[in-house]
């Protein structure tokens, strides 16, 4: 959509200590000093960091995303975190889905698409992951799996603000980067479903995520459709993610 502004995400994923996070944003900041920043930062630490990260991040307009959620409201959920309790300590983001989620700790369609819903019902903007394995690309089953986990996370979805996250599988955390033109095309296949299932679907925006770095930010964020990026290994750096932010 023209005139959509782009964003740049950060996910610290289980990484990085309390002070650690602090000097990360620290040099951030600094390094955003005196620069004219076209695109939105977000950042996705740990549960533990966002409370004193909040201050100096919203000072700078950098939002804070939880990594995860319960779909619960509160109660006897032991290691659980509510949507409530993560915009309580400044987090204006969740994501949902994460390929790592799905797969390492068997978060399932119908799991997410409670989540999705505690996050919207608790006034939190969903960041919903999306993303093929390498084998369902292979056997050329990429855009209807894509499509299928758009459909089941979103029935019933609301009228309200949601992000769409594609990242393949194959290129997270593997060096291996999508092609532009493999972004570009499933990035049009999103639009055009959330197109068709909302009237407000051309504002979604839709990140890449899988290994983007500085060297590839630039190509990837020129395509048409991708309307940012999800940055897991190259976030970890304040330069990298200053460079990216920047590309
Ligand atoms: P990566 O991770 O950039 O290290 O591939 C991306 C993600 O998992 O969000």
């Amino acid at each position: 959509m023209v005139g959509m502004q782009q964003i740049v995400a950060g996910n610290w994923k289980m990484n990085l200590t309390l002070s650690q996070g602090q000097i990360f944003v620290d040099n951030l900041v600094a390094g955003l000093d005196g620069v004219e920043l076209k695109r939105q930062l977000l950042l996705a630490p740990n549960f533990t960091l966002l409370a004193a990260l909040a201050r100096s991040c919203a000072a700078s307009g950098i939002g804070l995303v939880g990594q995860n959620c319960a779909f619960q409201e509160s109660g006897a959920f032991t290691g659980e975190t509510s949507v409530a309790m993560l915009k309580d300590v400044g987090a204006g983001y969740v994501l949902v889905g994460h390929s790592e989620r799905r797969q390492l700790f068997s978060e399932s369609d119908k799991l997410l698409q409670r989540k999705v819903q505690a996050v919207v019902g608790g006034g939190l903007v969903p960041i919903l992951c999306v993303g093929e394995t390498l084998e369902q690309r292979q056997s050329g089953a990429a855009y209807t799996l894509v499509v299928e986990q758009l459909k089941s996370a979103l029935s019933d979805f609301p009228d309200a603000p949601l992000l769409v996250a594609y990242e393949p599988v194959w290129a997270i955390g593997t060096g291996r980067t999508a092609t532009p033109e493999d972004a570009r095309l499933m990035h049009q296949h999103i639009r055009k479903f959330l197109v068709a299932q909302f009237t407000w679907g051309a504002g979604v925006p839709i990140l890449y995520g899988g290994s983007a770095k500085p060297e590839n930010a630039a190509s990837l964020l020129s395509q048409p459709e991708v309307n940012g990026l999800l940055v897991g290994g190259a976030a970890l750096d304040p330069e990298s993610f200053l460079q990216i932010a920047l590309a």
